[in-house]
């Protein structure tokens, strides 16, 4: 337990945390990367590039330093940050390194708060956080070392099949290059994909949705080729253009805490746009290779119909299942809806009130899809989602 003190002096240092601009967190990293340049094996360059994940951890430090008298209240997102975390295989050793850099960037840019006593009741607060992800970690680690199929850590996969979706999307079917069996996973988790793209000069590390069912056998990711002209991709454009059926890469286990309930008994609503269907589709062949009596609905936005994946294969799926699928294409030709997701409109169709509301896509995209099922009347408690990056508060 920490002390009334320890206690007091953290809360004091809540306004230089939650304004911890750019450059504290810029700071941070350098410091980090300068002194243990082999953490950039670890941590995604480009999103150090454009600023996106440097706030994250200073944004769960000062949750942290707010709730520190409460800290079950942050139950949820120290789950969904272990998970993420096991997918990068950090590690225990990992938390000193981290927190030295830490406190040590908050001595020298912010001296007149952290003096020598509020350092040290930090040094203990941080000491205590960083325990209850290495106990959560330590133990997701195990679990998935002695699962049927499991492993700790990488092993290596090899491509057996390589198949175009839509115009930026391709599915990569991986099996194990020792020819064992493979954990299995929920329907909406991912796993961690760690290879070393051309032209960089650093292992990478990304996470890709499951985007069928889980067989035991083999694990298949969809992957959208992300960016134009000179702001590549840098991963998904290897794998497009580098990575052929029969090549190998270190796979990660599944991990996530965003997927689908199979306890729940109650309709399923799958909303996404573009490459974010990947979990819904893990999540759909779930629930039609299991014949579940739950009625299903598939709402899915994409710009066009060039850029429409897994079109056939939900057709067919829904056929077969009588899944309500409901289609939006931003421009050319409708399918069946064009412009922007509009559920006001196909709100007669939905289990509004006993629905379970599964979410992803852009961030801008959930926000809008979650405030239109606000609207429509949908439980708050109900809509569940995830975001393709650092996590943000819909
Ligand atoms: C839980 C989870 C699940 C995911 N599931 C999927 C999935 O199923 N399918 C899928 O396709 N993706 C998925 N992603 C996203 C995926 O992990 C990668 O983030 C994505 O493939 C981009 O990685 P990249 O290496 O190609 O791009 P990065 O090199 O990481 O670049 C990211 C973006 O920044 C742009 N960029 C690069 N340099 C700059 C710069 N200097 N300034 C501004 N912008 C720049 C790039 O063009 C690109 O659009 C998932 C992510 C998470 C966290
Ligand atoms: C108590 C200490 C830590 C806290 C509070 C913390 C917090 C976070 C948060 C909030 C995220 C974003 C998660 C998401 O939204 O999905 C994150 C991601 C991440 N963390 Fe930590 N973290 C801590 C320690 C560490 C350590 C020790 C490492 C290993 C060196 C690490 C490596 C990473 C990586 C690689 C990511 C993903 C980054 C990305 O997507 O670019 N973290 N962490």
């Amino acid at each position: 337990m920490l002390s009334a003190s320890t206690i007091a002096h953290v809360k004091a240092t809540i306004p230089v945390l939650e304004q911890a601009g750019p450059a504290i967190t810029a700071h941070f990293y350098q410091r980090m990367f300068s002194h243990n340049p082999e953490l950039k094996d670890i941590f995604n360059l480009t999103n150090q590039q454009t600023g996106r994940q440097q706030v994250a951890l200073f944004e769960a430090i000062a949750a942290y330093a707010k709730h520190i008298e409460t800290p079950e209240v942050l139950a949820g997102a120290v789950e969904r940050i272990a998970q993420k975390h096991t997918s990068f295989v950090v590690k225990p050793e990992h938390y000193a390194i981290v927190g030295g850099h830490l406190l040590a960037t908050l001595q020298e840019l912010a001296p007149e708060v952290f003096d020598e006593a509020t350092t040290a009741a930090w040094a203990e607060a941080y000491h205590f956080l960083a325990g209850i992800f290495i106990d959560r970690e330590g133990t997701l680690y195990e679990v998935r070392r002695q699962a049927q199929g499991g492993w700790a850590g990488e092993r290596r996969f090899r491509l057996v099949a390589k198949t175009p979706e839509s115009e930026r999307v391709t599915s990569f079917v991986w099996e194990p290059v020792d020819g064992g069996a493979v954990l299995s996973f929920e329907p909406g988790q991912y796993i961690g994909i760690k290879v070393h793209p051309a032209g960089s000069d650093y292992n990478e590390i990304r996470q890709y949705s499951l985007s069928d069912k889980s067989d035991g056998r083999r694990y298949r990711i969809s992957v959208k080729r992300e960016g134009n002209g000179e702001q590549q991709g840098l991963v998904s454009n290897h794998l497009h253009d580098q990575v052929q059926v029969g090549d190998e890469v270190a796979l990660i286990p599944p991990a996530g805490d965003f997927f689908l309930d199979q306890e729940s008994q109650s309709p399923v609503v799958l909303v996404s746009a573009g490459v974010g269907l990947t979990p819904m589709m893990a999540m759909l062949e779930t629930l039609c290779a299991g014949n579940s009596p739950r009625p299903v609905h598939f709402l899915h936005a994409c710009e066009n119909a060039a850029q429409h994946s897994f079109k056939d294969r939900v057709v067919e799926l829904a056929g077969r299942h009588g899944v309500n699928t409901q289609v939006w294409y931003r421009e050319g030709e409708a399918l069946q809806h064009s412009g922007l997701m509009d559920i006001a409109k196909v709100k007669a169709t939905l289990p509004i009130a006993d629905g379970d509301f599964y979410l992803c896509g852009p961030m801008p995209f959930m926000a809008s899809a979650k405030s239109q099922l606000l609207e429509a009347g949908v439980d708050e408690g109900r809509i569940h989602y995830e975001a393709f990056g650092p996590h943000v508060a819909l």
